[in-house]
C-alpha cells in the first residue's frame, strides 16, 4: 500500500477524515481502531518496545525526563504545593515512573490514557516499584477531565500520533497547563540521515510486524504502528502545529537521526 503524505492526518482532519496507518477512515472511527490495537498489545507492550528499538526508547525517554527536569522538592517558594505533571497517553507508565523516581516523590503525576488495558499494566508496575505520587486515570487526550490551569507540565510520549484529532489534543494540552507551564512531546519523526532512512524503512516494514507476530501474536497492530509513524507530520510541521495551538518558544531536537523527536513548548 502507498503511504499517504506525511502530516496528511491534518488535512484529513479538516474534512473529518483521519489516517489509521495507511488507511483513510472517518475520524470518528479511528479511536475504536486504535483502542483495539492497544488492548491487544498491552501485556507485551513493554517487552516489544525493548525488542523493536533495541532499548533505544529507554534513552529517548530518559532524555525527555531530563529535559523536563522535575523538581526534587515542593514547588514554589514556601508554597509547599506539589509540582503537577499530566502524562497523557501515558500507557504503561514509562514516563510517570521515571518522573516519580527522579523527583523522589515530590512530583504529583497523573497518567491519563484512554485504554484500560494499558493503564492496568501501568498500575501494576507502579505498585511493584512502590512509587508514590502516581495516579492513573482513564481519559481522552481530546477532552481531558481536568480544570483549566491544573498542571505545571504536560508530557505525551509516542501517544499523539494515535489521537484522531491532533489539534484537539494540542488545544487540551494548552488549556490544562498553568501559565509558564511546559509542554513536551516525544514522538517518532522523520529520519534525516541518508542511508539510515532506507535501512529504517526496511527494518520497520519487514522486521517489526514479524516481531509483533512472534512475540505478541499480532502482526497487524505492529503494522499499524509502523504505518502511523509514516503519516505523522515531520519535525517542522509538527512544531508549526504546536505554535498554532498557542505555545511559545517552541523547539525540537531529533534523536537517533530523526527516528524520534522531542518537541518542547511553553504556555507563556
Ligand atoms: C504507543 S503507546 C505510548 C505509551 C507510553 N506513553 C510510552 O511511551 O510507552 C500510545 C498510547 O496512546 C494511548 N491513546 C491513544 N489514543 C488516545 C487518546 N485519544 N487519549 C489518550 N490516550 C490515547 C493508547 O491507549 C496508548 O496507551
Amino acid at each position: 500500500m502507498v503511504a499517504p503524505a506525511r502530516g496528511s492526518n491534518q488535512d484529513f482532519a479538516m474534512t473529518e477524515r483521519a489516517t489509521f496507518g495507511f488507511q483513510d477512515v472517518p475520524v470518528e472511527d479511528k479511536q475504536a481502531l486504535v483502542d483495539d490495537v492497544f488492548h491487544s498489545v498491552a501485556r507485551r507492550y513493554d517487552l516489544m518496545n525493548d525488542l523493536m528499538s533495541g532499548g533505544l526508547h529507554r534513552l529517548w525517554k530518559d532524555a525527555m525526563v531530563s529535559a523536563l527536569n522535575p523538581p526534587r522538592k515542593s514547588f514554589g517558594k514556601g508554597s509547599g504545593r506539589p509540582w503537577r505533571l499530566v502524562d497523557v497517553a501515558g500507557g504503561t507508565g514509562d514516563i510517570a515512573l521515571r518522573v516519580a523516581e527522579r523527583s523522589r516523590g515530590h512530583a504529583e503525576v497523573t497518567v491519563a490514557d484512554i485504554n484500560s488495558s494499558m493503564l492496568a499494566v501501568g498500575r501494576e508496575r507502579a505498585a511493584k516499584r512502590k512509587l508514590e505520587g502516581i495516579s492513573f486515570r482513564e481519559a481522552d487526550a481530546m477532552a481531558l477531565p481536568f480544570e483549566d490551569y491544573s498542571f505545571d507540565a504536560y508530557t505525551i510520549a509516542f501517544g499523539i500520533r494515535n489521537v484522531p484529532r491532533l489539534e484537539a489534543a494540542l488545544a487540551e494540552a494548552f488549556r490544562v497547563l498553568r501559565h509558564g507551564g511546559r509542554f513536551l512531546c516525544l514522538e517518532f519523526s522523520q529520519v534525516d540521515v541518508p542511508m539510515l532512512d532506507r535501512i529504517y524503512e526496511r527494518y520497520s516494514f519487514r522486521v517489526i510486524p514479524a516481531l509483533g507476530r512472534a512475540v505478541a501474536g499480532d502482526a497487524e497492530s505492529y503494522r499499524y504502528l509502523v504505518e502511523s509513524i509514516r503519516t505523522f507530520p515531520n519535525q517542522e510541521r509538527f512544531a508549526d502545529l504546536i505554535r498554532a495551538a498557542g505555545f511559545g518558544r517552541v523547539s525540537h531536537r531529533s534523536f537517533s537521526g530523526g527516528i524520534a523527536a522531542l518537541h518542547s513548548g511553553w504556555k507563556l
